[in-house]
């Protein structure tokens, strides 16, 4: 049985895909000085931002006590400087994770927010606001697939796409808004909402390609929701030094994908990318790993 998650994207020259303009290389390397000297927008964006500030940048991680956005906040706190809130749902969980890295020796603080949640959504964005005053990136990641979706399309009840787009739209939706005003208080806002390339129309409907035999109706839909609303957010910021981005991670193993065939490390590299691109950065894209992937 497929899951949503367990193919492997085709390589560049097989895909549907283009190389993004703006994306200099498949794998954005993060970590060394010599990344750094090839990738100088990168550095450019931090410093910037450091420089007009007191503080350091802040990146709010939604699901982030495990998988993709656990090591996406250890990067973005590892290799950019940020200080990174690690948004979770349950305080125990969210805690373990923060002191984690902080034990690495990085910035972290547990943020107790449960995107599907409107008290606890506005008790985390009160908090942030009184704590910082502004956030930098926000990288929407918290997302599941529900076990009613593993049925034939026209099978799976109604009620698994009610929960799926819980989650996977309309919190973050909420979220977003909720952290909107912090956002544009940023001098470079980086807004990254963390989709799947099975939110591709173009992918799904080519029944001869990669994801041919992938159908999971609840999640596939939530996550071409997820990118319409991508595009309308970096639309309101068209004009303004903010950018609104969606990605694929990847097929990456996690509690969600323990078939997945990439490390965490790789598979936040694409959010890790787009929550730190310059002011030559794109604007309501989807990628992964430098690859535009197809809407
Ligand atoms: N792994 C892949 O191959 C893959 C591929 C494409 C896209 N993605 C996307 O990548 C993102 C991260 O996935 P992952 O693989 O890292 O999954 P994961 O390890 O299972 O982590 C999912 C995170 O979302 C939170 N979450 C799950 N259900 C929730 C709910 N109902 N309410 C609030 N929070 C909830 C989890 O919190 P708890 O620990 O409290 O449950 C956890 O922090 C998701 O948006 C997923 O759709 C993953």
């Amino acid at each position: 049985m497929p899951t949503p998650f367990n193919w492997k994207f085709p390589t560049r020259n097989r895909s549907n895909g283009q190389r993004a303009k703006w994306a200099k290389s498949s794998v954005i390397s993060t970590r060394s000085s010599t990344t750094r000297a090839f990738f100088p927008n990168l550095r450019r964006a931090t410093s910037r931002r450091l420089s007009f500030r007191s503080t350091t940048s802040i990146a709010l991680i939604t699901g982030a006590n495990k998988g993709v956005g656990l090591e996406t906040a250890r990067q973005l706190a590892r290799d950019h400087g940020f200080t990174v809130l690690i948004g979770a749902r349950d305080e125990a969980r969210g805690q373990k994770a923060a002191d984690e890295l902080k034990a690495q020796g990085l910035n972290a603080q547990f943020l107790l927010l449960d995107p599907t949640d409107a008290a606890s959504i506005e008790r985390a964005a009160r908090e942030v606001q009184e704590k910082f005053g502004h956030l930098d990136a926000l990288i929407n990641n918290a997302g599941a697939l529900v076990p009613e979706d593993m049925a034939l399309p026209a099978q799976v009840p109604t009620q698994a796409l009610r929960d799926t787009y819980d989650l996977n739209v309309f919190a973050v939706h909420s979220v977003t808004q909720a952290f909107w005003a912090l956002l544009e208080q940023s001098d470079a806002a980086r807004l990254v909402n963390v989709s799947s390339a099975i939110g591709s129309l173009s992918l799904v409907r080519d029944f001869e390609g990669p994801v041919k035999d992938i159908k999971f109706i609840a999640y596939a839909s939530s996550k071409a929701a997820l990118n319409m609303l991508t595009v309308h957010y970096a639309w309101q910021w068209r004009d303004t030094r903010h950018k609104a981005n969606a990605i694929h991670p990847g097929n990456v193993k996690t509690d969600a994908n323990p078939n997945g065939e990439i490390s965490v490390e790789e598979g936040a590299r694409t959010s890790v990318e787009l929550a730190t691109i310059g002011e030559d950065g794109p604007n309501g894209t989807f990628s992964y790993l430098g690859q535009t992937l197809p809407w």
